[in-house]
């Protein structure tokens, strides 16, 4: 018989293990009334974020988005999606009323990642390629009529200050990127030089951050959208504003009355967040330290990380994984949230599948079943706190405009679309957002508050509003 022969470790290391994780759980903690005192941080840095031009932490950047998509946009657009480390370009045939979104086809580039921290030039010479070569297959009836320009809708999921619709300068890099000379630039400028290079005749008719997208792209389909969250390598928020209650905007009130703002929730940072040694050291050793905290908190970049953290830790103070650490354990980034997702969901008995991720990636075999239960157990702390916070920053938002509670004789309807791989395939997480988002709200006003799934709205959201800002616009057609 097969005799498997487990790590083993003393009975005293193994209570110093147990104790770091007690420990690290207790300093993660999220109680109610916590997750309470963020909500009511976030609505009061939302409105200093509105009051004036670094205000707070909070941005708030106004999207010069002041009319969402009402379901009678038609037309052919192209849109592109760069946020992550993937970007895809679009086809999106638009059908009116009535016909809703026709077709659409996209196609999926991974960016390389010597051009995430690269020069601006090769990033947008690279998309320009990209999406020439996407154009190239264009089907004859997607062809513009002779001297019309193909429009485009660019969602790019990073801080732009806008300054109109279809122009706007990027604040910062944030997730995996550092392009240091792209920043303070028009993000629109820089596509344009690269799409004129190789000889791609086409107007960008609208810049759109990934939240506005999904927004827009929520709205299309569904008119009680009011805010759109997305989880996924980042995390951000975007909701309707009343154009009065922004004092730092000096423009025209629009005829809508709303102004769509970008919050850049990421960059949030308060007192009340549980934050613990690690995520001071994962903070301190990204490429963007004291930035964007709640999303080293929340986001898909960061969990698998904060929980290699706590294991080496684990490693090293209680030999966990024996007498030597395991190398590959400390290797930043090895730990990526979909494994860390799929060890959290295993049901196998022996815990097979954690058992697979710690040998196939940190290269740690013979584990016991004991052990893989204090690795999944640390999976879950990580994800519970990110979503609990995530569900809490929602609340801050249904807070500040006034649909946290329900208000007599009103039984209004707010859908808050939500968008990004984490979402979408980290169930737990997503189960654990919605029950803990039900539970703040009270049961009579978790009734009105609905959580969509947008589907990968953000690319037909940018040729939505690409459409609703074409220079064609209601220019007759011969
Ligand atoms: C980061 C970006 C933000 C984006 C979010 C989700 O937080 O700064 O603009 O919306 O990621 O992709």
């Amino acid at each position: 018989a097969l005799v498997v022969r487990h790590r083993m470790i003393s009975s005293r290391k193994w209570a110093r293990a147990v104790a770091i994780l007690k420990e690290f759980e207790e300093k993660c903690g999220t109680p109610i009334l916590k997750l309470r005192q963020v909500a009511d941080a976030m609505d009061v840095e939302m409105h200093a974020g509105l009051a004036s031009e670094g205000g707070s932490k909070l941005n708030m950047l106004i999207s010069f988005v002041d009319n969402l998509p009402t379901g009678d946009e038609e037309g052919l657009y192209y849109a592109l999606d760069l946020g992550g480390t993937n970007f895809r370009v679009l086809r999106v045939h638009l059908g009116g009323k009535d016909n809703g979104v026709i077709g659409q086809e996209f196609e999926e580039v991974s960016i390389p990642p010597h051009l995430m921290t690269g020069s601006s030039d090769a990033l947008f010479d690279f998309i320009a390629a990209a999406l020439a070569k996407f154009v190239g297959s264009e089907p004859e009836g997607f062809h513009p009529p002779p001297g019309r320009q193909r429009e485009l809708g660019f969602t790019f999921s990073f801080p732009v200050r806008q300054t109109s619709i279809a122009s706007g300068t990027l604040i910062k890099w944030t997730k995996g990127f550092n392009i240091e000379d792209a920043v303070g630039e028009d993000v629109v400028g820089e596509l344009t030089k690269s799409l004129e290079k190789i000889g791609l005749d086409m107007r960008v008719a609208a810049l759109v951050n990934d939240t506005i997208g999904t927004l827009a792209g929520g709205r299309f389909y569904n008119q009680d959208v009011i805010a759109a969250v997305i989880l996924g390598t980042g995390t951000n928020a975007a909701y309707v504003e009343r154009a009065h209650a922004i004092p730092k905007w000096h423009g025209l009130i629009p005829k809508s009355g709303d102004m769509v703002i970008n919050m850049e929730w990421g960059n949030f940072r308060s007192s009340h967040l549980p934050l613990t040694e690690y995520d001071q050291a994962l903070d301190a050793e990204s490429l963007n330290p004291g930035e964007q905290i709640f999303e080293k908190l929340i986001s898909g970049m960061y969990l698998g990380e904060i929980v290699r953290r706590a294991l080496l830790r684990m490693a090293e103070e209680a030999d966990f994984f024996g007498d030597t650490v395991p190398p590959k354990l400390k290797v930043p980034f090895i730990l990526r949230t979909p494994d860390m997702s799929a060890m959290h969901h295993d049901t196998t008995s022996d815990l097979r599948v954690v058992g697979n991720k710690l040998k196939d990636i940190l290269e740690i075999s013979n584990t016991s079943l004991k052990m893989r239960k204090i690795v999944v157990e640390l999976c879950d702390i990580v994800a519970t706190r990110g979503a609990r916070l995530a569900a809490a920053g929602i609340l801050g938002i249904l807070k500040k405009i006034g649909r946290d509670t329900v208000k007599v004789g009103e039984k209004q309807n707010s859908v808050i679309a939500l968008d990004g791989g984490l979402f979408e395939h980290y169930t737990k997480f997503r189960v654990c957002l919605e029950s803990t988002l039900k539970e703040l709200l009270g049961d009579e006003a978790a009734e009105t508050i609905v959580i969509e799934h947008a589907n990968d709205g953000s690319g037909i959201g940018a040729a939505l509003l690409a459409a609703s800002h074409s220079q064609y616009l209601g220019v007759e057609e011969s």
